[in-house]
């Protein structure tokens, strides 16, 4: 019958993460396999989540896949790579004698179902987080343990990185094969707790190019992107990691606003060129280097990825005085929601000397909101079985 064994349905989460070093470019498309290393901040998972339920059952006909309510192709090659390789992991496993290894469940097929806690429209890459969730669920599942941020950038690179929490690095790896081009924490999340992490939802008008083809693009056309990947990312990969272990504010702020611009230049310098940052995000940009040369430091970063997003580095005591002043120059819209959502910011007066030290004519309704949030823990087991996604048929509750 239809009815499953309890403990062959398991659910997990997993967090979206954002470099400071940019990912641009494979020397291998189906192994996904870097021109150069990166380096990123694990969100935390209380604003920005995949939940993902696997279940298998000796009933279920075929792999099936539910994404955000809607069924899926299994057959997408990244799904399926990321299946054949925890598959692969489960038969060694149980060839190797391990005793914890559940062999009934390798014969069955699997459901699989899985859901944002963010709005897809937003524009925040969610295949991180969604195959991070997925690998680490299905293993779970097959009752596998260890190293997994291999098989997790089988289903997209940057979806290694967020097999852990707080401050991770891709290292790219020599080998063809691509088993040394693995994630790895440089510290966790706990490292650096006045961190804070503000992501300014633009109002994108429409979808820009994905990463996967323009990064192709880029790879084939700009040589300013091979010269990056040779010559200044090997350097900065050693420079960030010790800013983030001194927690030196203004030398990871510089380094991640230089790193975003150098990445977005290998964008113009592919041909045909590529744009993501918009007039928001040229705005946005103003506003921080503006407010830091007020202040007289570096207080603020802005680092932007295949969109037109801003996602904001700043220290918990700058937050409420920053906040204020994108809200000035991004007024939005009055009837709308909440501005400003996740952790709670403080109210803080504007003074006119900053307002006129930015001094940028205001772009109302150009920021749709912000996110307020920090560096977060990797991928947790949900134990409360009301969590599951799958219902007790196999299919989507
Ligand atoms: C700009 O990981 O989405 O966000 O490996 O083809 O799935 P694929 O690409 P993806 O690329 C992310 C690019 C980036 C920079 C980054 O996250 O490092």
């Amino acid at each position: 019958h239809s009815h499953m064994d309890k403990s062959n349905i398991v659910t997990c989460t997993a967090p979206v993460n954002i470099a400071v070093i940019k990912y641009w470019g494979k020397r291998n498309e189906e192994l996904i396999l870097p021109i150069n290393s990166s380096l990123s901040v694990t969100l935390h998972q209380d604003q920005l989540k995949t939940t993902t339920t696997v279940a298998t059952s000796r009933s279920f006909q075929e792999d099936r896949i539910w994404l955000n309510g809607k069924e899926e192709d299994i057959n997408h090659p990244r799904i399926q790579s990321c299946l054949r390789e925890i598959r692969r992991l489960a038969r060694k496993r149980r060839s190797d004698g391990d005793p914890g290894f559940d062999l009934t469940s390798l014969s069955h097929k699997v459901h699989i179902c899985s859901v944002n806690n963010f709005p897809t429209a937003a524009g925040l890459a969610s295949s991180a987080a969604g195959f991070a969730c997925l690998v680490y669920t299905l293993a779970q599942v097959f009752g596998i343990e260890g190293e997994l941020s291999g098989i997790a950038r089988q289903g997209s690179g940057s979806a290694c990185r967020s097999m852990y929490g707080g401050f991770v690095q891709w290292i790219m790896g020599q080998k063809d094969d691509g088993k040394d081009s693995l994630a790895q924490q440089v510290e966790p999340e706990t490292h650096w707790p006045e961190l804070r992490i503000l992501v300014l939802v633009a109002s994108a008008e429409r979808k820009p190019i994905g990463s996967t083809s323009g990064m192709q693009t880029s790879v084939q056309t700009s040589c300013l992107l091979k010269h990056r990947a040779e010559s200044v990312v090997p350097g900065r990969m050693v420079e960030m990691t010790e800013a983030v272990q001194r927690k030196d504010f203004a030398a990871f702020a510089e380094l991640t606003m230089k790193d975003s611009n150098q990445f977005h230049a290998t964008c113009l310098d592919t041909y045909p060129p590529i744009f993501y940052l918009n007039n928001v995000s040229q705005q946005v940009i103003s506003l921080v280097h503006r407010y830091n040369r007020h202040h007289g430091e570096t207080r603020a970063a802005y680092t932007f990825d295949a969109g037109p997003n801003a996602v904001i580095f700043i220290l918990q005591q700058h937050v409420p005085e920053f906040v204020q002043a994108v809200q000035h120059f991004f007024p939005p819209e009055s009837n709308g929601g909440q501005f400003i959502k996740g952790l709670p910011v403080n109210h803080a007066a504007l003074s006119e000397e900053l307002k006129r030290a930015i001094g940028l004519e205001p772009m109302p309704k150009g920021i749709s909101y912000i996110i307020s949030t920090k560096a977060g823990p990797g991928p947790c087991v949900v134990e409360d079985p009301a969590q599951h996604l799958l219902g007790s048929d196999g299919l989507p509750k």
